[in-house]
């Protein structure tokens, strides 16, 4: 699950028109054949056995363990759902939805305890033979997450994403996985949003290692998260997909920034700007390397602060060829929309330096976005079609892959506002692909309850409900998975389905 800034929220009483015309709610939409559904969790929030059978100590074992107060709840992923060990309960509830495919991630020490090819550790070796065998055998395609954020802990102490070395690292690690499970994956997503990795991480201390050096470790991370990431696309490229023939991409977690008013088109340009196309630009673009404006704001910043360079590092222009189009689809976490405007108070309103200084925007959002209980999420449906409309036409009509999207509440099992949520997001998408964006699968987030990084316990995502009290960490399904399972099934999304909860969810 994407993070996202809470620096500043205002709440504006004034009703803003920005509907999408979706005509007549309960008219029945068809998904296009061959579309596929699947469902998401990652490694360190749902496997627990965070010391068990070899693993080693990643970014978020010492963060939980030494810094409990950065959590909300205190918790940490020790146990969590205990995947690790009910991975079969795991794969008979994606049954029961009917899901195409399965998104989880790797831990990294649990392959690699040393962090490095050196030894490899056969016991975490079999544990994701074990989920990989037991998904194909009930014909689930596995999409795997190389990573999810679990950093080993010594890579960090080494400087983590803002050593240039951790190209070779990560992609020692990509090259091993390809070997050891590429024979059955044929999805692969080399890193899970990097800008949450970059930004929330180095940038400010909202996830692991919560450095909190801004300004300057952020935009350190970016160019070696792409280029780490583009390397693990080139070594499959030459060494893997001629055999496997497979499919590597990376998922960039994407909100959508409107204007607030007409004449705050540039604010609203920048934030996209900032917030996500730094990593679509150098991708997907025909030209490659970070947003030109972006360049030009932060070098500007940079000298008026006395810097001797910008804070931003440059890439070679061997270094922008190498990591341009090195993603055959674009994957896209999203979940939310902000309004952004700007105007002179903005100037030292934010701590300088910083990200968000140098991009200098109020974020705003409206009461009316709020359903349910959680401040986390925000409904705004028609921010996911112009995020997708935006997409098609910018960046040349890729292949969309929607590697996340989804709703937190603070529990209950009758979650009307999570499946007004889903119905209403897959409803936008429906219409951004009506118009020809190529969007070719979707994925909830998440299959279950699980550790949501800072946040603990406290905000929920599943479809499934967990029981974190018991040992056993019963699993129940909630409203929503009974209508994502009619959606995945039929392939039609009826907005005005109610499900029979009393029939127990089984296996069809
Ligand atoms: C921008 O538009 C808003 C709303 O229409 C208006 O109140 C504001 O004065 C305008 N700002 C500028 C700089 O034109
Ligand atoms: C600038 O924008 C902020 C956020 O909308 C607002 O609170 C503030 O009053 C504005 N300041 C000026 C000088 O217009
Ligand atoms: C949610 O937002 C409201 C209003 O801003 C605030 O009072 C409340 O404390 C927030 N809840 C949480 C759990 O952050």
């Amino acid at each position: 699950m994407a993070y996202h800034h809470y620096t500043l929220i205002l709440l504006l009483a004034v009703q803003l028109e920005n509907g999408h015309a979706t005509g007549s709610r309960c008219k029945i939409r068809k998904f296009p054949h061959g579309f596929m559904f699947g469902t998401a969790t990652s490694s360190y929030q749902i496997e627990g056995a965070w010391n068990v059978d070899g693993k080693t100590e990643n970014i978020w074992d010492r963060l939980t363990h030494t810094r409990q107060y950065l959590v909300r709840d205190q918790s940490s992923g020790d146990t969590t759902d205990n995947s690790y060990y009910l991975y079969k309960r795991d794969v008979e509830m994606l049954r029961e939805l009917g899901v195409d495919f399965y998104r989880f991630s790797i831990s990294w020490t649990r392959i690699l305890p040393t962090s490095f090819p050196d030894k490899i550790n056969k016991a975490g070796v079999a544990y994701y033979n074990n989920l990989i065998n037991e998904l194909l055998k009930h014909n689930i395609k596995p999409v795997v997450t190389i990573f999810h954020w679990d950093l080993p802990q010594k890579l960090q102490d080494l400087g983590g994403w803002a050593n240039p070395y951790i190209v070779d690292w990560y992609a020692d690690y990509a090259r091993t996985l390809f070997k050891l499970f590429g024979d059955r994956v044929k999805y692969w997503v080399t890193i899970n949003e990097p800008h949450q990795v970059c930004y929330f991480a180095y940038g400010d201390k909202i996830l692991a290692p919560a450095l909190d050096i801004k300004g300057v470790a952020e935009y350190l991370c970016a160019k070696n998260v792409l280029l780490a990431h583009a390397t693990a696309y080139h070594i499959y490229d030459k060494e893997f997909r001629p055999k496997q023939k497979g499919i590597v991409f990376i998922s960039l977690s994407a909100q959508w920034y409107e204007p607030l008013y007409k004449n705050q088109s540039k604010a609203a340009f920048d934030a996209n700007q900032f917030e996500w196309e730094q990593y679509s630009h150098p991708i997907f673009s025909k030209t490659g390397d970070f947003p030109p404006a972006m360049k030009k704001r932060i070098a500007e910043r940079s000298a008026e602060q006395g810097f001797p360079r910008s804070r931003l590092p440059e890439f070679t222009p061997q270094e922008i060829q190498f990591i341009r189009g090195s993603s055959d689809f674009f994957g896209l976490n999203h979940y939310l929309t902000n309004y952004v405007s700007r105007n002179k108070s903005v100037y030292g309103y934010y701590e300088s330096p910083s990200f968000n200084d140098d991009l200098g925007v109020f974020f705003h959002v409206l009461p009316e976005w709020t359903i349910g209980q959680s401040n986390f999420t925000k409904f705004v449906p028609w921010g996911f079609y112009k995020l997708l409309t935006y997409i098609r036409k910018e960046y040349g009509n890729p292949t969309v892959f929607i590697t996340e999207n989804g709703f937190s509440t603070y529990g209950g099992r009758i979650d009307n506002d999570r499946v007004l949520y889903y119905t209403e997001y897959l409803s936008a998408m429906l219409d951004a692909m009506e118009e020809g964006s190529d969007v070719q699968a979707y994925t909830a987030w998440s299959l279950m309850d699980n550790f949501e990084w800072t946040y603990g316990y406290t905000e929920k995502f599943g479809v499934y409900e967990v029981d974190f009290s018991t040992p056993e960490r019963k699993r129940t399904p909630r409203k929503s998975a009974y209508v994502l399972r009619e959606i995945f099934q039929t392939h039609l999304l009826n907005r005005c389905y109610i499900p029979d909860m009393k029939v127990p969810m089984a296996i069809t």
